[in-house]
């Protein structure tokens, strides 16, 4: 199993997921905070107020990545802790915690990658219209040099946005998200162009206020397929199934939610400057309205693409040029939430998402939650994640032999946390973690991907499942 030199083995976390102290230390409310308490919203009313509370206990959390032998952390920075309302006023006591943090990982050698946002948009700038003010992604930027003038002398790695396709799908869309919008097409897409401007903004003002050489990426869900079988026709088929790009079935807010999940819409104007045609065409009647040079700002020179990758549909060719989408077997494996388990979809996704894009990837999420606790010994033997982790990993061993440029993989999650609207329901984490003593156990996996890590690969080849 071979992996290229110098390959970053990390895994990730965000913000309002681990940290907790939302009310804490001069934070403002962010549209989480908001939205976790709103009646029936979220998995038995949960919410992110105390989560891992990571924010007092990150020199533990450090010290537990660094048993794991991680060479790099990504985590996100809260746009409110930093600035309370989203603009004006700067949070002092919200920058010292992630200088500290960043410290806390220098002084063990890993390597922190900053994603600026995953989804704690202030709640200020909600009131003021949220993703469909056209500033908002000049606050964006405001936000992002705030952030660059006081870490960019030690942090080299930044990820602009996280998922782009969740935030305006899930939070503008379906409503499953915060802020629990349930809008047209046309004002998803709006929100969602929005978006990009505030990347490609944030790319200009983090190579403007650098201090020193930087490497920049974006990170939208990688939406893949993957061929039935290694035929070129199938090949094919999954191809342009990773890449259409298709219209809603209707209005309703679940339909409108579902016609945004592809990558091509998405990934395209990040990555080559243009929205796809098949986009424009399956989108015509809802197209968001766009200035002339706004393609210009959110087609920056990018270092890396971020692909968080989870699972992907399987497609066989239909026999008539096109592709068709074909149902799991009976019985077919499932994460605990419903997702189905493909390993080598990190194959075929950084396969496709290389040839198109022709950036080195770095897969900045994948991960399972599955049903872990302690046993009678303390201890948790997370097999199936175990097993999930190593075979998904064959996956970008064998896409590097292929020539692709593989940089990183980031597994989500360093530790349980709060999973958006299912609450504390599903563990992602490679440690435990006991929300009501806050107590933290390093599960199997985290033991076995310390052996992957040491040997940068070499102990995939030994084909066992969790060794017990
Ligand atoms: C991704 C999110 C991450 C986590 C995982 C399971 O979509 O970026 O925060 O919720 O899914």
């Amino acid at each position: 199993m071979e992996f290229p030199k110098n390959f970053t083995w990390g895994a990730g976390a965000s913000s309002y997921q681990i940290e907790g102290a939302a009310y804490d230390g001069g934070k403002g409310l962010s549209i989480w905070d908001k939205f976790c308490k709103s009646p029936g919203k979220i998995y038995k009313a949960q919410t992110g107020d105390v989560a891992c509370d990571h924010y007092n206990r990150f020199l533990d959390d450090v010290s537990l990545m660094k048993e794991v032998g991680l060479k790099a952390y990504r985590f996100s920075v809260s746009w409110p802790r930093v600035i309370p309302n989203g603009y004006g006023k700067v949070n002092e006591a919200g920058l010292d915690f992630y200088d500290r943090l960043v410290d806390a990982l220098l002084a063990v050698n890993i390597e922190p990658w900053i994603t600026l946002y995953h989804w704690e948009l202030p709640w200020q700038l909600h009131l003021e219209g949220g993703w469909l003010n056209p500033n908002i992604s000049d606050r964006f930027a405001e936000y992002t040099s705030v952030v660059a003038k006081r870490l960019s002398d030690r942090v080299s790695r930044w990820i602009t946005i996280n998922e782009v396709q969740v935030i305006v799908g899930l939070g503008y869309g379906s409503g499953i998200h915060a802020p629990g919008l349930k809008l047209s097409l046309h004002e998803i897409l709006q929100a969602g162009h929005h978006v990009q401007l505030a990347h490609g903004k944030s790319v200009q003002t983090l190579r403007a206020n650098a201090k020193r050489p930087v490497l920049i990426g974006g990170a939208p869900v990688g939406v893949v397929s993957r061929p039935n079988t290694e035929s070129p026709e199938d090949i094919e088929a999954a191809r342009m199934a990773t890449f259409d790009v298709v219209p809603p079935e209707s209005t309703d807010p679940m339909a409108m939610q579902n016609g945004i999940w592809n990558s091509a819409w998405w990934m395209d104007p990040m990555f080559k400057g243009e929205y796809p045609e098949n986009g424009l065409e399956a989108y015509r009647e809802h197209l968001p309205e766009m200035s002339d040079g706004d393609l210009d700002i959110i087609f920056q020179p990018l270092d890396f693409l971020g692909a968080n990758i989870y699972h992907g549909r399987t497609v066989k060719a239909d026999g008539n040029g096109g592709y068709e989408i074909l149902n799991m077997p009976d019985g077919s494996p499932l994460t605990t939430m419903g997702w189905d388990i493909v390993p080598d979809i990190l194959y075929w996704g950084s396969k496709y998402l290389y040839e198109r894009y022709g950036k080195p990837i770095v897969v900045t999420e994948n991960g399972t939650a599955t049903t872990d606790f302690p046993d009678e010994n303390g201890e948790v033997i997370d097999s199936a994640r175990c097993s999930y982790l190593k075979e998904h990993l064959k996956g970008i061993s064998r896409v590097a032999a292929d020539g692709v440029e593989c940089m990183g993989y980031f597994h989500w999650s360093i530790m349980d946390n709060f999973e958006w609207d299912r609450g504390y329901s599903q563990r992602f984490g490679i440690v435990y973690v006991n929300y009501q003593t806050q107590e933290r156990i390093l599960k199997q996996s985290a033991k076995e991907y310390r052996d992957v890590i040491e040997s940068n690969g070499a102990s995939l080849s030994v084909s066992k499942a969790c060794e017990v």
